[in-house]
């Protein structure tokens, strides 16, 4: 783990590894005023080769900007990235790193430019890292992603306006693989999808982790989705790590208060085990990340805080093999 790290030194062992990352925007707080918004504030953590890492929070806790600055769609306000063993800085560094790691984006309406054909949109990649020589060898490969990602080969030539939600997806994950990437973000992939698809898409990408032998960062809002599909959990809240931990550790013996109160609104199955489901319902609103509260981030809606929780953020301790928190009362 890399929380208490000071200067880095790179574990072979993993592909990515984020060190205290911050991502903070500028944004105009009335007239020639700004403050700083910490969208992401001192993030670490790292994903082995072929794991799924899931990330989970409520709705602008900083998921998209994780994953955003991590691929260096945003320049990081501070911190490191490291891929396969090396830092990502500079120019030639950036344009490798580029092709190695790709992002399927949360929605696949506002992601795929609607008057560009399928077979544009796809080889868009091929064409920024000049990966095929010659027109033929192109077309096979657009043709050969299609077929990947269960698209028609025919409709290459159709626009992608003219897709439903679920192709539309499938046509961003095959514009992800066009590079041959090892490590893909995947942003709420399946969030703006139909319930009876959303399936259908995990499952595709599960066998494409396999097969190709990728790594993912996967992204949810909810526990539920992500449970079965990630090796290991990470859960933000307000631009910071509450808790980390292998799914199955993270999911039964939730630690951190705020975990506890995402795990108790999971749906579970069995009516007997439901009925001795106590659901916590936090008080109060997320505050806004333009008045954070001193200390610790949850402070306010926790029932364990004391006057010790608003004096300094807690740190991530491991506190049991690979369960990682954030919490001054654990
Ligand atoms: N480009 C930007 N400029 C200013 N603020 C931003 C920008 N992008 C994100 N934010 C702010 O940063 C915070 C984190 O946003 P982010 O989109 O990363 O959250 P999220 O966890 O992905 O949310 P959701 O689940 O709704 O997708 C939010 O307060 C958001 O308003
Ligand atoms: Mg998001």
């Amino acid at each position: 783990m890399s929380e208490t790290r000071s200067s880095f030194t790179p574990n072979p062992e993993y592909l990515v590894q984020v060190s205290h990352l911050k991502q903070y925007f500028p944004v105009s707080t009335g007239f020639l005023r700004t403050t700083m918004l910490k969208a992401v504030d001192d993030v670490s953590f790292d994903i082995r080769k072929g794991e799924t890492l899931g990330l989970v929070g409520e709705s602008g806790c900083g998921k998209t900007t994780v994953g955003r600055t991590m691929l260096h769609l945003y320049e990081p306000t501070a911190g490191e990235i490291w891929f396969d063993g090396k830092k990502i800085e500079g120019k030639e560094t950036l344009q490798e790193f580029r092709r190695r790691a790709q992002m399927v984006f949360q929605d696949p309406y506002s992601s795929l430019n609607p008057r560009m054909t399928v077979a544009d949109i796809v080889a868009e990649p091929i064409d920024v890292h000049n990966l095929c020589a010659t027109k033929k060898e192109r077309e096979e490969r657009i043709r050969e992603l299609m077929s990947i990602v269960g698209l028609n080969t025919e409709h290459a030539t159709r626009y992608a306006h003219e897709f439903s939600g679920g192709q539309r997806q499938r046509i961003g994950i095959a514009r992800a693989l066009a590079s041959n990437p090892e490590f893909i973000v995947c942003d709420e992939p399946v969030s703006a999808l139909d319930v009876s698809i959303q399936a259908q898409v995990i499952n595709m990408l599960e066998d494409l982790q396999s097969q190709l032998g990728l790594t993912y960062l996967f992204i949810a809002h909810d526990i539920s989705v992500v449970k079965h599909i990630s090796n290991r959990i990470a859960v933000m809240y307000l631009g910071h790590m509450m808790e980390m931990a292998p799914s199955n550790e993270l999911t039964h013996h939730p630690l951190h208060p705020y975990t506890i109160s995402l795990m108790s609104a999971v749906p579970v199955p069995d009516p007997k085990l439901s009925r001795n489901q106590k659901r916590i319902v936090l008080e109060g609103d997320v505050p806004s990340p333009l008045k954070m509260p001193s200390g610790c981030p949850f402070r306010t809606r926790c029932s364990r805080a004391t006057p010790e929780c608003a004096e300094a953020c807690p740190a991530m301790r491991e506190v049991a093999p690979g369960h990682f928190v954030a919490c001054n009362h654990i």
